[in-house]
């Protein structure tokens, strides 16, 4: 059976590239959302937990999948693609308790294998993870829970060490309801001994889908959703079948591109309970928005009105939406204040923005205020991080003239083909 690719360049056209679009083309069609980005490097690591077979079905073709694999082939676990959108992880010959830096370093989620190689070897070393430059990013969070479980945390160098001779459950406040904090102590906690609660956790999805594939492995974890979570540590996981949830940022990114092209799109295969808050925005801003099953129907129309965004944790508006949202806003009549209150420094992007000729002032480094409708002139803008670059695309797609958007394999991190969907949809793209 073939590997995956060992490194992003090599799964495809995602060398640093740019993409070239020609705007102001109405979005026409259907676009089927691919596998979450997020919630497939929380199973990919989950499979660290056991020595049998873990497949996973819907994983997304995007570059973080490849890098993630890496990291886990670096600790001995074999990672083969068994179908295009299928992995098969096993971790029997794991041998390793540390990932080296260079693999860590520009993977957030990497931090992630820190809570399975703790529960499995009762040993685990990491480097600081790196990730998008959106703001400070620590993780004491994920460390003070490994301690509250009973595990002893130091230094070697710059990683980070957790040993524990066993873990034991225990309650675990987090200062902050942090996606992969939550996630790392899920992971941890599957085997302790005794019950954990975790207290402040997050809701987002990607954790509850993380709760799902433990559950199928065995594990007693319920309360996911809610900011309390309750994991009966149980002695033993097993291999299981996990199919990734649809990636509700891409799937919001879609909607929103139908918005602000005037267009008329259905975007599919979409769990549409987890994009309730992006929805109800979209029409407050007069956005024409359907509900189908597994499906939304989105309508741009002529008149888009200003509206407030916070960006929060889930059930909030996400803040990987916060600054597609603001670019559909340099489009709506009158003054849109957004805030963005999940991460300290995530409106970069917005100097790109002006360049295109939105008129946005910010004031501090968490809110921007928009005032439009402002026509967007293409440009050449380089996309800072996967969702800030996803903004970008948008922006060009209602831009006149020709954008050309830099650094596009930042995009290609999180996004599954997106040039090609978007010339399914009939927008003048293309990859240079
Ligand atoms: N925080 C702490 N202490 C911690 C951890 C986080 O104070 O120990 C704070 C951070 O400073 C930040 C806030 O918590 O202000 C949110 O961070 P969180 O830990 O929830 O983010 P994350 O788990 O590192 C995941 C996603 C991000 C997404 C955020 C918020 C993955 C791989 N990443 O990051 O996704 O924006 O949750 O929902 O799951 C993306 O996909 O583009 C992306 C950046």
């Amino acid at each position: 059976m073939p590997e995956i690719p060992t490194t992003a360049m090599e799964a495809g056209n995602r060398d640093g590239g740019s993409l070239i679009i020609e705007g102001g083309r109405a979005l026409k069609g259907s676009v089927t959302v691919s596998g979450s980005k997020n919630a497939t490097m929380g199973a990919m690591a989950a499979a660290l937990l056991v020595g049998e077979d873990c497949v996973l079905e819907n994983v997304p073709d995007i570059g973080d999948v490849p890098h993630m694999a890496d990291v886990l082939r670096s600790l001995g676990a074999s990672v083969e693609q068994t179908s295009p959108h299928s992995l098969c992880i096993n971790a029997a010959k794991l041998n390793g308790f540390s990932p080296p830096t260079e693999l860590v370093t520009n993977l957030r989620a990497s931090f992630l294998v820190m809570g399975a190689l703790l529960a499995r070897q009762g040993k685990a070393a990491c480097s600081p993870p790196g990730g998008d430059v959106i703001g400070q990013r620590p993780i004491d969070v994920h460390l003070s829970g490994f301690a509250a479980l009973g595990a002893k945390i130091g230094r070697d160098g710059e990683k980070f060490v957790a040993e524990a001779k066993g873990l034991a459950g225990a309650q675990v406040f987090c200062d902050y309801p942090s996606v992969l904090g939550t996630q790392n102590l899920m992971l941890a906690a599957a085997t302790a001994r005794g019950t954990s609660t975790i207290v402040n956790a997050a809701a987002e999805p990607e954790v509850q889908s993380l709760a799902a594939m433990l559950n199928s492995m065995g594990a007693r974890i319920s309360g996911v959703g809610t900011p309390t979570v309750k994991i009966e540590g149980v002695p033993e996981l097993k291999g299981t079948h996990h199919r990734i949830i649809p990636d509700r940022l891409e799937a919001g990114t879609y909607a929103i591109a139908a918005a602000i092209t005037r267009g008329r799109v259905d975007v599919q295969a979409v769990q549409t309970e987890h994009l309730f808050s992006l929805v109800a925005k979209l029409r407050e801003a007069g956005v024409e928005v359907e509900e189908d099953g597994g499906s939304l129907s989105v309508r741009g129309t002529k008149e888009l009105k200003a509206v407030t965004i916070q960006a929060l944790p889930y059930p909030g508006i996400a803040t990987d939406l916060q600054a597609p949202l603001s670019v559909l806003l340099t489009q709506a009549h009158g003054v849109s204040y957004v805030h963005e209150r999940v991460f300290g420094n995530r409106l970069l992007y917005v100097n790109e923005l002006r360049k295109m000729g939105a008129e946005v002032v910010t004031t501090g480094t968490t809110t921007a205020i928009i005032s439009g409708p402002t026509p967007l002139i293409g440009a050449s803008v380089r996309a800072l991080d996967v969702r800030a670059g996803a903004a970008l695309i948008l922006a060009g797609l209602a831009a006149r003239g020709r954008t050309e958007i830099l650094d596009i394999h930042h995009v290609d991190r999180g996004y599954e083909r997106i040039d090609q969907k978007l010339r399914d949809l009939g927008a003048h793209v293309e990859r240079v």
